[in-house]
């Protein structure tokens, strides 16, 4: 499906519907640049999946884990060049768990997604439209 957000809130209850969906092991891949809204998305799928949570684009740490059941774990791979930086962050550790995967630059570890990844692609329209497909997911 492809919808059109007009603003970071609108986009976050796009990221609510589809936590919705999301059970032990999915694993949600995000492909768009810069300041598309992907740390929005992944705000909106916490709303659902850890309430509690403070959701923060995890640049530095490049994991976050915000607990629930399952947990929601975000990462963020735009420094994530290779499998051993990869390793490093989790990624396999958190998906062996059960744990549910929110993983922004995406096309930095394109291989190394499951085959039934949720994928999530964004498009800029303007400064406040996201046009936004997800494959993989019926929401
Ligand atoms: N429709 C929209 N959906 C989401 N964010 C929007 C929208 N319109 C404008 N914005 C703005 O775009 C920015 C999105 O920031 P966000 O951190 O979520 O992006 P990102 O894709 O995670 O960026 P990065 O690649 O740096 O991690 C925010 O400043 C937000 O207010
Ligand atoms: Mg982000």
């Amino acid at each position: 499906m492809t919808v059109v957000t007009h603003s970071e809130s609108e986009t976050g209850e796009l990221g609510a519907r589809l936590a919705a969906c999301c059970t032990a092991g999915t694993v949600v891949a995000f492909f768009g640049g810069l300041g598309m809204g992907k740390t929005a998305f992944v705000r909106g799928m916490a709303s659902v999946l850890s309430p509690d949570a403070h959701v923060s684009s995890p640049t530095f740490a490049l994991v976050n884990n915000y607990g629930g059941k399952p947990p929601l774990v975000h990462f963020d791979m735009y420094r994530v060049t290779g499998w051993e930086d990869l390793d490093t962050t989790g990624y396999y550790d958190y998906q062996d768990q059960g744990a549910i995967l929110a993983v922004e630059w995406s096309e930095n570890i394109e291989t190394a997604l499951p085959p039934d990844a949720v994928r999530v692609t964004f498009c800029r329209l303007s400064e406040t439209e996201r046009e936004i497909t997800i494959e993989g997911a019926t929401l």
